[in-house]
């Protein structure tokens, strides 16, 4: 597989994606959004990866945006297509079969703050600001920051955040509910990787079916919801690994999962 602007490294169970465009801040240009798709092939495929992180490399950026020097000069269709792409992309990220924590360095703004929301997770540093500042460009957020910045901090917030183009901090992200945690920038990939490690030692199939069921749970009425709920519930009942976590319950041992 060869991508230009994206890294894929494994570390036992955890995969850990890079955004390899430092000198641009990680901005995502369609190469780059490729080659995340082309890695999203692989971590789908890979039955040993239990866990994804997704991070920008250095320490400034995340990801700064889309990249403006190749949306300038699109017009309708272009840019329709640009947005298309991006979207198709994120929602990949949104629905993979393994979760996935961004872990924000720095600037996550625009596209970037769309990446870290497309994630099921977000690990922030005291440094890194969020923020959607498209309107000051002449254009709407573009790769789901419409949907998915309202459906995480409320609708009045996102209006306020998408409409100002105000930048926010950690401590305000936290405070509204749009990262999960934030740390020194020292810790934050030692904290990335410790959450994804505690996910990963438990159930895959079982942490991919609770994914599966809040991300499809969250887009219907509650009785089609739990409905979903109950046939991946039911699932989960035909995996070894329900038997051996049980079992290892009931006989007061460790567990021993095997994605089974
Ligand atoms: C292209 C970018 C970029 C971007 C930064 N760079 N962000 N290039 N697209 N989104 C480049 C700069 O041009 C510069 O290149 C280098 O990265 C370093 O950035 P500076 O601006 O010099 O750094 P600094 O002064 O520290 O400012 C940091 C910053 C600023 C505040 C993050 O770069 C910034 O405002 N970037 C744009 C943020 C933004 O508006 N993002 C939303 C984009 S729209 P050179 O070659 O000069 O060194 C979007 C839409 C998504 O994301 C949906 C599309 C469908």
């Amino acid at each position: 597989m060869k991508l230009k602007n994206v890294l894929l490294e494994k570390e036992g169970n955890i995969a850990v994606v890079t955004i390899n465009r430092p000198k641009a801040l990680n901005a995502l240009n369609s190469e780059t959004l490729k080659d995340i798709d082309a890695v999203l092939d692989v971590l789908e495929n890979d039955n040993d990866i239990y866990a994804v992180i997704i991070r920008g490399a250095g320490e400034k950026a995340f990801v700064a945006g889309a990249d403006i020097s190749e949306m300038k000069d699109l017009n309708e269709k272009q840019g329709q297509e640009f947005g298309i792409l991006g979207n198709k992309v994120f929602r990949r990220i949104e629905t993979l079969n393994k979760p996935v924590i961004a872990a924000v360095s720095g600037f996550a703004l625009g596209g970037g703050c769309e990446l870290a929301m497309a994630c099921d997770i977000r690990i922030a540093s005291e440094k890194a600001k969020f923020g959607q500042p498209e309107a000051g460009l002449g254009i709407t957020p573009g790769f789901g920051g419409t949907q998915r910045l309202a459906r995480i901090v409320g609708l009045g917030k996102a209006k306020e955040m998408i409409y100002t183009c105000d930048l926010i901090r950690a401590d305000e992200a936290l405070r509204v509910g749009l990262v999960n945690k934030v740390v020194p920038l020292e810790n934050l990939m030692e904290e990335a990787k410790a959450m994804a490690a505690k996910i990963a030692s438990n159930a895959p199939i079982a942490v991919r079916m609770c994914k599966d069921a809040i991300n499809r749970g969250i887009q219907v009425d509650i009785d089609k919801a739990v409905a979903i709920e109950s046939e991946d519930f039911g699932k989960c009942f035909a995996t070894e690994d329900q038997k051996e976590g049980m079992t290892a319950f009931m006989e007061k041992r460790a567990k021993n999962f095997q994605n089974k």
